[in-house]
């Protein structure tokens, strides 16, 4: 893509998808139009090197769209559209938000379009957030898969938020407020498993290890094999970039057509990053259902 406006510099971060954006002067309506379209066309934008106040972050977050605030996070008492994604230099050998792969909240009812998040303080090295590109993987499979899948539903639920607690045993980030063995949270939402895009128009798979619990009208374990399988697809490295921060940057996602995944390599060091989420349609099937 050619950059829309000549104040603002587009690299691509990878093959399949991010862009590194520099931009020269304030986000003003035009600035801001082709930062929109690098978002449709990259599906992960890195702005780089900017200086936002909280509230500049969330009149940014505004000019996407309605705001939605994170079920079951705190958020700041100070900004209450602002969830701080902290973990602490003391803080070792513990889970951290967002450290497997994820859509965000993909198990309410309308999932954000978007999410914006803001680095303040980040490690020296170690601390990237990792993307993958749905559309991609979609259009990679099969057409027999690609058929069957059309035509499904599947089953999330936010299941790190329920009473079924968190897998494994390891102990999670105080720093985060997470709200746990919440019974609201156990409920499953059914959600296409190929969604359209409504800005693009392509098709994006739309299931991810954290919150999608089954295939609609299937048991868990008759749908493990083709979700692992899924999941494993979905996230081969042609499919995804890295995105390495420095503090500043912004970074806006395409939550209805990437997974994203926080890697947690910085034991020892503070990471401090401010997240907003703009709320988002319900997802549209790729086949009209009946129901
Ligand atoms: C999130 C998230 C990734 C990170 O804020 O939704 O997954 O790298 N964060 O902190
Ligand atoms: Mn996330």
């Amino acid at each position: 893509m050619t950059s829309p406006d000549s104040r603002i510099t587009i690299r691509p971060m990878a093959g399949s998808l991010g862009a590194d954006i520099d931009l020269a002067g304030p986000v003003d309506d035009g600035i801001f139009a082709a930062i929109r379209q690098a978002l449709d066309h990259y599906l992960v934008i890195h702005l780089h090197g900017l200086d936002l106040a909280p509230e500049e972050l969330v009149a940014l977050t505004r000019r996407f769209g309605t705001i939605s605030r994170a079920p079951y996070i705190k958020h700041m008492d100070t900004h209450p559209d602002i969830v701080a994604v902290k973990k602490a230099a003391d803080e070792r050998k513990v889970s951290t938000f967002g450290n497997a792969w994820h859509s965000d909240f993909s198990f309410l009812d309308q999932p954000p379009m978007a999410s914006l998040l803001y680095a303040r303080q980040v490690p020296s090295h170690g601390g990237d957030t990792l993307f993958a590109n749905m559309v991609e993987a979609y259009d990679a499979l099969s057409d027999g898969l690609k058929a069957v899948l059309d035509g499904l539903d599947a089953m999330h639920a936010g299941r790190p938020y329920g009473t079924g607690g968190v897998p494994g045993t390891i102990a999670v980030s105080r720093s985060i407020g997470i709200e746990r063995n919440r019974p609201e949270a156990d409920r499953e939402v059914a959600h296409p498993v190929v969604r359209v895009h409504p800005g693009t128009g392509r098709k994006a798979l739309f299931v991810n290890p954290i919150y999608t619990i089954r295939f609609a009208g299937m048991t868990v374990e008759e749908s493990r094999p083709l979700l692992d399988f899924l999941y494993a697809h979905a996230v081969r490295p042609e499919f995804t970039c890295r995105l390495r921060w420095t503090a500043g940057d912004l970074a806006i996602w395409d939550n209805r057509c990437t997974l994203h995944y926080a890697v947690n390599d910085y034991d020892g060091q503070d990471r401090l990053l401010y997240r907003t989420m703009v709320q988002g349609e319900r997802p549209v099937p790729a086949i009209p259902r009946r129901h």
